[in-house]
């Protein structure tokens, strides 16, 4: 037998499924620091961040600090720029773990504790944004729609014309029903808040990032972040 694109899809599909169910993305470090991601996430959002070369990457969603540290070091590589992030909830071992850690060294990781959608965070966050810099924006906090919603209105105005901004998590979606999921993520979930985002702004598309090398066949990304990534036109 030989497999087909399609069978990879498909088989895709069932692993995304079974690696939620046993809680696969649970299980990765970034230069020391729990990441939870997809391994694919990781490289292609590294894709469009040497492309997009962003001065300033924002997060919401800190968690241990695997991506903020995995963000920063790969601005630390291409441009020096840096990274903020945003946490409701910033523990103090992980606060410690990422202000001491070694790319932390010209601190340029900056934490705000606070939700992400409050006003007052909001504003400390516009604080840091000046000279217009370049700025990308990943949304990896809470991934109820209306959360992710507010989150869309609020950070898009930082992006920057040809950047994007990320929501996160798309397959909660497609996970409803699963383990540690309620039904009603089939439709409270980033995708429909991507949806109603878009409907409402016509500054912004959705749009997979092109793949800069493929020699394969696989054109379709194995993805957490379904339908996620939307570009800034004007
Ligand atoms: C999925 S984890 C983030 C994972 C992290 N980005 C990574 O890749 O390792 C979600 C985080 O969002 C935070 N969070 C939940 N609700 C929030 C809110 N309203 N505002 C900001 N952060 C929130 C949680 O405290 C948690 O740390």
């Amino acid at each position: 037998m030989i497999y087909t694109e399609e069978d990879f899809y498909r088989i895709s599909e069932e692993w995304l499924r079974a690696g939620w169910d046993t809680k696969y993305v649970y299980g990765f470090t970034w230069l020391g620091r729990p990441i939870i991601q997809l391994p694919e996430d990781m490289i292609r959002v590294q894709e469009v961040i040497y492309r997009v070369k962003p001065d300033i990457i924002i997060e919401t969603g800190i968690a241990h600090g695997g991506s903020l540290i995995f963000y920063a070091s790969l601005l630390r590589l291409i441009n020096n720029g840096y990274v903020i992030g945003i946490d409701v909830d910033i523990r103090e071992h992980n606060f410690q773990a990422i202000r001491n850690h070694e790319i932390n060294a010209g601190e340029d990781i900056i934490m705000i504790e606070g939700s992400s959608i409050d006003e007052k965070v909001i504003a400390v966050v516009d604080e840091y944004i000046t000279s217009n810099p370049r700025v990308m924006v990943i949304l990896d906090s809470c991934h109820k729609k209306d959360h992710v919603l507010a989150e869309l209105r609020a950070y898009s105005k930082f992006v920057s014309v040809g950047s994007y901004i990320v929501a996160c998590d798309g397959i909660a979606k497609d996970m409803a029903g699963a383990p540690r999921t309620t039904e009603d993520w089939s439709w409270d979930n980033p995708q429909e808040a991507v949806k109603e985002f878009l409907a409402e702004n016509d500054n912004f598309v959705m749009e997979n990032p092109p793949i800069p090398f493929n020699e394969g066949e696989i054109k379709k990304p194995v993805t957490y972040w379904k339908n996620g990534y939307i570009r800034r036109l004007k």
